[in-house]
């Protein structure tokens, strides 16, 4: 092909949907540009989302153990104290080096970057407003739309975030100095990821949320009581059922207006920064859409087919600006799914078998049903729990909060759903995933040998719970 010969595949949007689906292409041998407007490659995920979270996470909780946890395994450490910009830095120096493994995989795989915002001038054709000046156009035989999302502002525009004070999540991975008080508005997954990052670094934080529960779509109502109880004994305060009206800036802080969710009782808190984590949207500004002739539904969500077409010819959209939970593997799979349509004409996502995880400590993980949904559906349901407490590893390792949970068909024994919390779910889910891909029953697991002494084997014996009986319990 020469290159001014039309490209097979442009991508818009370099996140996790988009440049995977821009590197399966250029493998299956197709002419491939992907489009992105930020300056680096990776979405929000590699540069404001799942990568600076992970790093805040990760080292916020080894600085909360070196402080709290280390004396009663036998190590005494004096003078710790925390060097935030170095932490920073750190979190800095991954997301770099992922973005720009990205950039190296593109060259490596021959994916022609094209660094702009892109915008439709007709269904085959985008120009691209170049990120160093000037213009160009690209024509596609196949267009793949991989905007992704943004934060979804606080309704009726009550609540105007600065990044400084009053901050998304964007802003609460960047804070220069640890608030004393710190208002999460929003107990869903960001709200308890960064307020558990604040808490552990000595802020006092307080999750304000609407339901009458906290971690967001999709969580057992089970593992969401045990998870607040043990959040709660971290330090972190819950206000549930409480709806937030408004935040102002006033001298300093910000004041917090808020109202029992069913109306009524009224309340004022005051807190130095104040994170907005009341969910996200998708974003298509700029993309000039209509001249594409893609639909958008009432949400703004890409209305796609299950073959990932949009309603306009050659033009695909996966990840967080179409349909389904917002979760970088699920943009990912999409990507590949998308590709292997345009150049085999068939692909596949299972979306029965997407895990969700909460990266705090314990980790929260789930794939599959609810109980609350299989009753909500009428399904006979056995339940097969095994506690951390009763394991041996999570004891060697003075770690046993949490516990395995499986949910399966009472007449068949096939697994519906697994939930776990408790140190490395977010791992660990893995192998729900592989036993609902392959349609495993609780008993396949049980009868399957894991090593001994590993966490896992709770995740066994949870399977044994369901099926029969569990040895250790
Ligand atoms: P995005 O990652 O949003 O990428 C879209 C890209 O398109 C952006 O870089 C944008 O600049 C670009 N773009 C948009 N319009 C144009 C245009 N017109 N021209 C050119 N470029 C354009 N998910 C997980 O699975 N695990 C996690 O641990 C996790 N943690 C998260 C933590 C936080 C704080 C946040 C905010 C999100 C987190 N997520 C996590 C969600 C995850 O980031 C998203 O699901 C994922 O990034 C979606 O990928 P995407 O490719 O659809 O979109
Ligand atoms: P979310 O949808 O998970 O949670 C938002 C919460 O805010 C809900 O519980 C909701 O009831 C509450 N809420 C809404 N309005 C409110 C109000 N006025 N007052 C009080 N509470 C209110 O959204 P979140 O946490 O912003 O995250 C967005 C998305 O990003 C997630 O849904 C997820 O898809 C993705 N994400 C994934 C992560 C992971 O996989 N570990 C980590 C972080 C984000």
């Amino acid at each position: 092909a020469s290159s001014s010969d039309p490209y097979d595949v442009v991508v818009i949007g370099g996140g996790p949907g988009g440049y995977v689906a821009a590197i399966k292409a250029a493998q299956l041998g197709l002419k491939t540009a992907c489009i992105e407007k930020r300056g680096s490659l990776g979405g929000t995920c590699l540069n404001v989302g799942c990568i600076p979270s992970k790093a805040m996470l990760n080292n916020s909780h080894i600085y909360h153990q070196t402080q709290h946890d280390l004396k009663r395994r036998g190590i005494d450490v004096s003078g710790v104290s925390l060097n935030l910009p170095t932490m920073l830095k750190a979190k800095e120096d991954a997301v770099t080096g992922l973005t720009k493994g990205i950039e190296y995989l593109f060259k490596a795989n021959k994916v022609d970057y094209i660094k702009g915002s892109g915008s439709f001038v007709s269904p085959t054709r985008i120009g691209v407003q170049l990120l160093d000046g000037g213009e160009t156009e690209v024509e596609a035989k196949n267009i793949i739309i991989a905007t992704g999302s943004e934060v979804a502002p606080f309704p009726g525009g009550a609540i105007q975030i600065d990044e400084k004070q009053i901050v998304s999540s964007t802003g609460a991975l960047d804070l220069q100095e640890v608030p004393k008080k710190m208002v999460v508005i929003g107990g869903g997954v960001i709200g308890l990821e960064l307020g558990s990052v604040w808490s552990r670094l000595g802020a006092e934080v307080t999750v304000v949320e609407f339901l009458g529960a906290i971690g967001g779509v999709g969580i057992d109502e089970e593992v969401a009581k045990q998870f607040q109880k043990i959040l709660s004994k971290q330090g972190i305060k819950f206000k549930l059922n409480t709806k937030v009206l408004s935040a102002d800036k006033e001298d300093g802080k910000v004041i917090i207006k808020t109202e029992s969710a069913k109306g009524g009782k009224e309340e004022t808190l005051d807190a130095d920064v104040v994170l907005v984590s009341v969910g996200r949207r998708p974003y298509t500004e700029g993309l000039n859409i209509e001249a594409a002739g893609v639909e958008l539904d009432n949400r703004g969500r890409v209305i796609i087919d299950d073959q990932f077409n949009t309603s306009a010819k050659h033009i695909k959209c996966i990840g967080d600006v179409t349909f389904g939970p917002m979760l970088a593997h699920k943009a990912e799979e999409e990507g590949i799914a998308a590709v292997e349509y345009v150049k085999h004409g068939h692909g596949h996502v299972n979306y029965a078998a997407i895990p969700s995880v909460v990266y705090t400590h314990p980790e929260v993980a789930w794939v599959g049903k609810t109980e609350q949904e299989l009753k909500a559906d009428g399904v006979k349901y056995v339940i097969g729990k095994f506690p951390f407490t009763a394991n041996s590893r999570a004891k060697t390792n003075l770690d046993m909060e949490g516990f395995v949970k499986f949910i399966t068909e009472k007449e068949t024994d096939k697994i519906l759903g697994v939930h776990i919390i408790g140190p490395n779910a977010g791992e660990m889910i893995s192998e729900a995933v592989l036993a609902i891909e392959y349609g495993a029953s609780s008993e396949d697991i049980a009868r399957t040998t894991h090593a001994h002494p590993t966490l896992s084997e709770a995740f066994k014996e949870a399977a044994m719970a369901a099926s029969s009986k569990p040895i250790h319990m």
